[in-house]
Parts: structure tokens; sequence; C-alpha cells
């Protein structure tokens, strides 16, 4: 399999629509250069950078890593832990669509596959290690405050995040950062009966029409309380005992590599438009 990926795509990395390899959605996109951003506030560590993912898929949050970790003239590593199968709820799953697809690309490990081929194109600066399981299966192996940035992006079902956020906040080092991704609304910000109503779903739609992970935004507000969110990726940063939001307007930023053409055009143009970036 590893080979059929090669021969698609032999100089670069693979997301094909047909594997949902890619979120999709403008903010999405747009979250890629928070990530930037994020690496950019930690840049400055006096040692070569840790970061963790939980939650990888086909790779491509790990390249934006990767790439910021080169571009500020770094060296690092990450580690991402991914069980690469199954793990979407039957009730998720029977609504067909992008989940259904999801489950498939499981199938015959064409996901971890693909993460595998897609990895081989990380920046050179960045070592990318991989552990196979849940991240409540792998924790207990990991010390504390040993990571720069924690990022969450493993299931977005509320006992998962809640588990990921207890252990993020052991696993970061004092003045490092959590951050996750899927954090459209704020649970101050939308009706927190609904969200609770909710937390067994990955997604779900008010009856405003505003989508969001019931999941995420319940378990970020209650470690938390509101959060620094840009786009829907929230940031937090730890300063003692204490979690504090984080200021991401005056890092430097970039426009991954990797993102398709189009993704970088919607991008920039945002960018742009937003005023934020000089
Ligand atoms: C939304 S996708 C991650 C997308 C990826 N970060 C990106 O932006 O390209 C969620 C991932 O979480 C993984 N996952 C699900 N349950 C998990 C768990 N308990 N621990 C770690 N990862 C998990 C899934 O296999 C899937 O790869």
């Amino acid at each position: 399999m590893r080979e059929i990926f090669r021969r698609l795509s032999p100089a670069a990395p693979y997301f094909p629509d047909q594997l949902v390899s890619i979120q999709s959605g403008p903010d999405s996109m747009i979250r890629h250069v928070w990530q930037t951003a994020a690496v950019c506030l930690v840049k400055d560590t006096p040692r070569p950078l840790r970061i963790l993912e939980i939650g990888s898929w086909a790779g491509h949050s790990t390249l934006t890593w990767a790439e910021a970790i080169g571009k500020f003239e770094r060296k690092g590593s990450i580690l991402c832990v991914d069980p690469w199968g199954r793990y979407l709820a039957a009730g998720d799953v029977k609504g067909g669509g992008a989940y259904q697809a999801m489950d498939a690309a499981t199938d015959l490990d064409l996901i971890y596959t693909l993460f595998l081929h897609n990895i081989g194109f990380a920046d050179p600066a960045a070592r990318v290690d991989h552990i196979r399981g849940r991240f409540d299966d792998v924790a207990p192996y990991l010390g504390d405050g040993q990571f720069d940035i924690v990022y969450i992006d493993g299931s977005h079902y509320y006992a998962d995040v809640v588990h990921d956020i207890a252990q993020a906040r052991r696993l970061v080092r004092d003045g490092g950062l959590i951050c996750g991704d899927d954090l459209e609304h704020q649970l101050a910000d939308v009706d927190p009966d609904f969200v609770k109503a909710n937390i067994a779903k990955d997604y779900a739609r008010d009856p405003k029409g505003r989508g969001m992970h019931p999941g995420v935004t319940l378990a970020v507000a209650e470690a938390f309380g509101r959060v620094a969110d840009y786009s829907g990726f929230w940031i937090m940063r730890r300063e003692g005992e204490r979690f504090a939001e984080v200021g991401l307007h005056q890092a430097q930023v970039f426009i991954p590599n990797h993102l398709r053409d189009e993704d970088k055009h919607a991008v920039y143009a945002w960018m742009k438009q937003s005023g934020l970036f000089g």
C-alpha cells in the first residue's frame, strides 16, 4: 500500500479527498496559520522543541508543525499519538457522509499508511515520531512537563477531550502551550443545555444553525473557562499551576507549503482582509 501512495505521489505528500485526508472548510485552513504562530511563541526555547500531537490522521497538521520548526530555524521533534483505526460513534457513522468515508479510510490501514507516506515529506528540521494507540493508553508512559506544545485534535467526544486536556496539563512544561482544534463556539456564547445534550455526537448544529463540536466546547470550558480562540484554534499558556490566554497577533506566521493552492489563496485573502498581519 505504501508503494501505491509512493507511485501516486512520489515527490510530495498526498491528501486525497476520498480518504477525507484534510479537514474541510476555510477555518480549518486558517488554523494552520495559527499553528505556525504557536511555534513562533516558543521558538526561543533553549533546547530542541518538543511537540505532542494527539490525533494526526493523514499528517496534514503534523506537516505544519514540522515546517514551522524549520522556518523558525529550530530543531525539534513531534510525537504523534493516534490509533489510526475506527473511533467514530455508530450514531455518527450511521449518518453517512464524511464520517462513513473516515471510517472506511481506516480499512486496510489506508489512513495509517498515508500518514507514513506524508511524514516522509516533513521538514528535516523536525523528527516525527509516532505511537499507534489511543491517547488514554499512551499517556501514562509520558513524563510530566516534557512538551513545549501539546496539540489536542484526537477524538472530539466529551469524555475523550476531558481526558486529553487533563493529561495535556500535566505534560506541558511551565511556559509551554496547550492548544487544540475545532472550538467553533465557546460555551458562554451558546446554549449550555444544547451542548450538554449533544456531547455524544462528534458535531451538532444548534437551533440557530451554529455548528460545533459539543464535546470540545464543554470540555474546554470546564477545564479553562474562556480560552484564547483563533478561528476555532484555541490556545492557553501554562504559568505555574494556572493557565492564561495567549495573544497570537504579534507572532510571526506563514502559510504552510503543503496546503493546496486554492487553500493557500483563500488563507492569503483572509489574512489580507483581516488586517491582523503586516
Ligand atoms: C480530526 S482527526 C485529526 C486531524 C489532524 N490533526 C489534521 O489536522 O490533519 C482526529 C484524529 O484523532 C484520532 N483519534 C481518535 N481517538 C483518539 C484517541 N483516543 N487518542 C488519540 N487519537 C485519537 C483519529 O484516529 C483521527 O486521526
